[in-house]
């Protein structure tokens, strides 16, 4: 048989089609419109906390896989990468006032040193590179996500198992953890407490039941799940401008939300939990659920934060210091206020050192007009951030983490027999 390339060209196409049924892509057909008729971001504390993290959904794709679509996304997302490296980073003050995604944090890290914070920190970013970077119909995708799932599993199983750690206790327990010797910054929290208070608070926060509460079955949950999937996609979508995030149309932020609606269905989120993944037909659901998610659940927390929630948003700043150019907890919250909540930070600025005030301009970089008008500078960032991890890969694991079998196997600490 003498194929000439054109009909090799064919002949691969049919064979792809051919496939396609396998891969569970097109082929099934998604039910009724109101089917999966989402909880509604109010309500998703209610109806979240107490279902499984993992809906136990076989790793195909679901009907509602858009495959170009997510493309979209991951060729944004790769373009974006600092950027978007800088926006989950910001959302660490939202997600760590959390309570109950907090929780789930401090009980399971609770001996876990700096080092092997940074290590699990950078473990993590590589993966969501390497999700952008992944052809995502291939086998190192499957193995990927599987992967993540396991630890899941693994930290479900460990907090399940574990009595609930709160730093309000570290003193009395006597426990030596990490955070004996951790010293919030009582000034910084005090300016920005002053700062938030000019924001208005115009939402009730709902209550979560208590972590260990008998009635509570699963800790790690669709509602601690949603957090995340939240700190992942939510700022970039609501707010990219101010981000610094130009050069996108909304395609290119709908492919974005899709990916990560595909990513947290893999992970075994269920579909009502998920509020983008028909970005195109919905957009506005899709964004107002985030926005709603902001200012029913995490918003009001931002307001109630105690010494815990400080101490843990604090620590995680520290962490992330090491993978960012050094930018320090207080630029990061000066940010948050400024750029995302839209007031002055005025305390903090008073109470800002010099260092500070030099190290914060790497983060003005990101969301300035020049990393913002000038693609050439937004595309040096970028590289400057991929760059970053190589080298930290190389000093902390031996490898640059862009080989995703490697970073599946040996970059997580955290191994699935705990
Ligand atoms: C992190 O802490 C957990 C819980 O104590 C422990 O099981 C795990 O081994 C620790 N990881 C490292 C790298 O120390
Ligand atoms: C990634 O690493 C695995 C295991 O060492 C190796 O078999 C594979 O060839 C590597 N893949 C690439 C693209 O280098």
């Amino acid at each position: 048989l003498d194929l000439t390339s054109k009909g090799r060209r064919a002949a691969l196409i049919l064979l792809g089609l051919l496939l396609q049924p396998q891969l569970g892509i097109g082929q099934q057909q998604c039910p009724a419109k109101d089917f999966y008729e989402p909880v509604s971001a109010n309500r998703i504390l209610e109806f979240g906390q107490n279902t499984q993290h993992d809906s136990g959904s076989p790793p195909s794709f679901p009907c509602w896989f858009d495959l170009n679509l997510a493309r979209i996304g991951q060729d944004f997302a790769r373009k974006n990468f600092g950027h978007l490296f800088f926006a989950t980073s910001l959302s660490l003050i939202p997600l760590g006032s959390d309570e109950q995604s907090r929780r789930i944090i401090l009980t399971a890290r609770r001996h876990n040193k700096s080092k092997d914070r940074l290590k699990s920190n950078l473990a993590t970013s590589q993966q969501v590179l390497l999700w952008y970077n992944m052809d995502i119909l291939s086998p190192q995708w499957k193995q990927s996500i599987d992967h993540v799932r396991q630890i899941h599993h693994g930290v479900s199983a460990f907090v399940n198992s574990h009595e609930e750690f709160s730093l309000n206790q570290v003193d009395t327990s006597g426990e030596k953890t990490v955070w004996n010797d951790f010293k919030r910054d009582v000034e910084m929290w005090k300016a920005f407490k002053k700062d938030l208070s000019t924001v208005q608070r115009s939402y009730r926060r709902s209550h979560a039941l208590a972590f260990n509460d008998p009635s509570k079955t699963f800790k790690l949950n669709q509602y601690t799940m949603a957090m995340a999937l939240w700190a992942f996609t939510a700022l970039p979508i609501l707010n990219p401008d101010n981000l610094g995030i130009r050069h996108r149309s909304e395609k290119d932020l709908q492919g974005f939300a899709h990916l990560w609606a595909i990513i947290g269905y893999s992970l075994g989120m269920e579909e009502q939990f998920l509020f983008c993944k028909n970005p195109v037909n919905e957009w506005e659901d899709c964004k107002n659920s985030l926005k709603d998610t902001f200012n029913n659940h995490l918003l009001p927390q931002v307001f109630d934060l105690d010494t815990e929630g400080e101490t843990s948003i604090e620590s995680f700043f520290r962490g992330t210091a090491d993978l960012f150019p050094g930018i320090p907890p207080d630029v990061w919250l000066i940010n948050f206020l400024e750029k995302q909540l839209g007031v002055k930070a005025t305390n903090l600025r008073r109470q800002q050192n010099v260092a500070s005030i030099v190290l914060g301009s790497t983060a003005s970089w990101f969301v300035s007009d020049l990393a913002s008008q000038a693609q050439s500078f937004q595309t040096f960032l970028n590289n400057l951030m991929i760059s970053m991890f190589r080298l930290h890969s190389l000093k902390l694991f031996g490898d640059d983490g862009t080989n995703s079998t490697i970073v599946a196997a040996n970059h997580y600490t955290w191994s699935i027999d705990h």
